[in-house]
């Protein structure tokens, strides 16, 4: 007979929890919404879609509220990630991942003979348009972390052209791949610093196919002078992750990323002292 502090208790308390953990699990349906229109070939035209040029010196049309799903090619873990993707002409995009984010790390996976798969969704639930932005380690899974966020699992549905999923009830999707040896000029882009980002080397990812609800709203933001649409994202991210940093650091009290330091490149930290030193620590 099993008793307290056996170990099976423990588990049995931990049910609960993991039933939960399921809920929030995508799940993969055979037809979605995004896929009422599928256009292929010829049919395939980005300046069908209506893509913002905002700033005077803007390299081009910018999209920039798409979420690029990439898989790692080792782990086979799926990664979404908001990245700005510039138009260069009807079939190919600007892949604007930079070196330090999981979209770039996937890249690097893929040798230089391979396509690396990429689906760019637009729309669906906000949950999983923040989780995009939100930093999650490689092996979190933003389309998990989104359903967490929603209390349940996003409804996944097969791409027509690769194997990567996407939301169902995305409004548009653009599928495609990247080559991972070859790079083109993009930029420049009037950024979320309130200043242009220069023209550099980036990705080039080539479209197969877009299909799309029959009626798509095509969502954007802009992007520029700080506060924009966006640095309510970063305040997100700083409620939901305070939680979080204090597990690490409990000394944390409070912390703030002010929408004018683009979130990443200031925080404010409130903390209770407890030896001299501490603050550098
Ligand atoms: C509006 C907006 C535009 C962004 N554009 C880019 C971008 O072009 N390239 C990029 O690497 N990150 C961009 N980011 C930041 C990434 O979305 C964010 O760091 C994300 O956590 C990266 O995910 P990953 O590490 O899974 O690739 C943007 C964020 C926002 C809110």
């Amino acid at each position: 007979m099993p008793r307290p502090g056996s170990g099976f208790f423990e588990k049995l308390a931990k049910l609960p929890v993991l039933a939960e953990v399921g809920n929030w699990m995508p799940r993969t349906v055979k037809r979605g919404l995004c896929q009422e229109v599928v256009l292929q070939g010829d049919q395939v035209r980005l300046s069908d879609l209506p893509v913002l040029t905002t700033w005077p010196e803007d390299g081009g049309p910018f999209i920039t509220l798409g979420l690029s799903h990439t898989r790692n090619k080792q782990t086979g873990h799926r990664n979404v990630g908001l990245y700005r993707l510039q138009v260069f002409d009807d079939r190919t995009l600007g892949f604007h991942t930079q070196l330090h984010h999981d979209g770039a790390r996937n890249r690097h996976g893929y040798h230089l003979d391979e396509r690396m798969p990429v689906a760019v969704s637009f729309g669906g639930d906000p949950a999983l348009t923040y989780a995009a932005t939100a930093p999650l380690p490689p092996f979190l899974s933003e389309v998990m972390f989104a359903g967490f966020l929603r209390g349940e699992g996003i409804e996944m549905v097969p791409c027509v052209t690769n194997d990567l999923e996407v939301p169902a009830d995305s409004e548009i999707v653009i599928e495609g791949y990247v080559n991972p040896g070859e790079l083109r000029r993009e930029g420049p882009f009037g950024d979320h610093t309130g200043y242009y980002s220069l023209a550099d080397d980036y990705p080039v990812l080539h479209v197969e196919a877009i299909t799309m609800r029959r009626n798509p709203v095509f969502p954007a933001t802009i992007v520029g002078r700080p506060p924009q649409e966006d640095a309510y994202l970063g305040l997100a991210t700083e409620r939901i992750f305070l939680p979080l940093l204090r597990l690490v650091l409990p000394e944390i009290r409070d912390m703030h990323l002010p929408a004018a330091g683009a979130f990443h490149n200031l925080v404010i930290l409130s903390m209770k002292k407890e030896y001299p030193g501490h603050a550098q620590k």
